[in-house]
């Protein structure tokens, strides 16, 4: 590629990172070794004293791992990438690096399930968390105090497709000394880049539309290089949450069609959302491309399609949920998302169910909810396997 060439988003997905060996391989190689073997005694004392560059311990550092490291932070436009074993991992790995006993966080309370609870346990470290509504800007910088080092948040936020303002939440994080993180699992880099809108550090569940076909659980952390590798690596290099060099290698090949993947997730989820507003069962449709969605001005000014989750609400509780849910027969019921093929789930009950009742109303997890990962396959088979949720909800009255 000519030099004067800045390469687009679908060449850097595909492109980026791979420096091939002199073995002269197309894709990317699979460095399957947990350790490296020295030249010498001097050699190995360098690279442990960290005075010379160079492989150690795939706990420090792995060839693949550092091509899908590299991959992602281009795709996200940040000085530096750091692959961890899970979304999760990520999470804590952030927490862990930037904070300490006495630190407060400012979170939406529209968030994965486990993420509240994380934050929840990380109290027993004398770490706090206030928990305010992502679509409040002003509740964020209300919650800061001297002491938040933190804003975190995704959007739109799972389950229900709330977003947050990254400019305006960006401005607030800075202005009071505190760095804003978020979880971009929903978009991905394909549709929203929050670094370019403010944010400070981008998290990923690269589980999700990352790998893109449901095999392997990893995530990665984003942002600038002092950040990443200076306060957040040290704690992964030595507690060792690690990504495994398979699973980097299953992501990278997930990258190469990630563009052309969640393109057509948000076409089949518009075309799903827009259905089931129609539909007479359906109490609310939560999906941010849709004009009813009270936030669509900002979905469209910040995110380039929706994504392809989409939650809505039958009336009743969980009751008419589960028989929507179990009469479903193409939508497979399993708590992934971002998989080419549809999932249904009853968040309440699983992906939020170890929230308190409190929390779960606070973040608009209602007993009717479902949520809905729409897939690749055909959509008007996707639109039948619903109309068997909305027969069997009528046959309970
Ligand atoms: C938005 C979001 N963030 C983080 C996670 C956690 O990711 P993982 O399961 O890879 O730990 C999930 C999982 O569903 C998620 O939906």
């Amino acid at each position: 590629m000519a030099d004067d060439i800045e390469p687009k988003t679908e060449t850097l997905a595909i492109r980026t990172g791979h420096h091939r060996t002199e073995e002269g391989e197309h894709s990317e190689p699979l460095f399957l070794t947990s350790s490296y073997v020295f030249d010498d005694a001097a050699q190995a004392a360098e690279r442990f004293a960290g005075r010379a560059q160079g492989n150690i311990y795939s706990r420090t550092g792995n060839p693949t791992v550092r091509i899908f490291e590299e991959r992602l932070a281009a795709l996200e436009g940040a000085e530096r990438g750091l692959a961890t074993a899970s979304g999760m991992a990520a999470i804590l790995s952030v927490c862990m690096g930037l904070l300490k006993a006495g630190d407060h966080i400012v979170a939406s309370q529209s968030l994965f399930g486990p993420t509240v609870a994380l934050f929840q346990m990380l109290a027993r470290f004398g770490v706090t968390t206030t928990f305010v509504a992502l679509d409040d800007v002003g509740a964020f910088e209300h919650a800061c105090t001297k002491s938040t080092r933190l804003l975190f948040l995704e959007t739109p936020s799972n389950p229900l497709g709330v977003l947050g303002d990254l400019a305006a939440l960006a401005d607030v994080a800075h202005r009071h000394d505190a760095k804003l993180v978020v979880d971009n699992s929903f978009c991905t880099p394909i549709l929203q880049q929050p670094l370019s809108l403010g944010a400070d550090i981008v998290v990923h569940s690269a589980t999700k539309y990352i790998d893109g076909q449901g095999r392997g659980l990893g995530g990665a952390i984003l942002g600038r290089d002092s950040v990443v590798s200076g306060e957040i690596f040290p704690f992964v290099r030595t507690a060792g949450p690690v990504m495994s060099p398979f699973n980097a290698w299953v992501f990278l090949k997930g990258l190469e069609t990630l563009s052309l993947r969640i393109k057509a997730h948000s076409q089949n989820a518009l075309t799903v959302a827009g259905w089931l507003a129609e539909q007479t069962q359906v109490e609310a449709v939560y999906y941010p491309y849709l004009p009813t969605h009270p936030q669509y001005a900002l979905a469209r000014a910040q995110q380039s399609a929706g994504g392809g989750v989409v939650a809505f609400t039958v009336p009743g509780g969980s009751r008419e949920a589960f028989a929507f849910v179990n009469a479903c027969r193409l939508l497979s019921l399993t708590a992934n998302l971002g998989d080419t093929k549809s999932t249904i789930t009853h968040p309440a009950t699983t992906t939020h169910g170890r929230l308190t009742p409190e929390a779960r109303r606070a973040g608009g997890v209602l007993d009717g909810l479902i949520r809905l990962s729409i897939g690749l396959e055909d959509v008007g088979d996707i639109i039948a396997d619903l109309q068997r949720g909305f027969a069997a909800v009528a046959a309970l009255a």
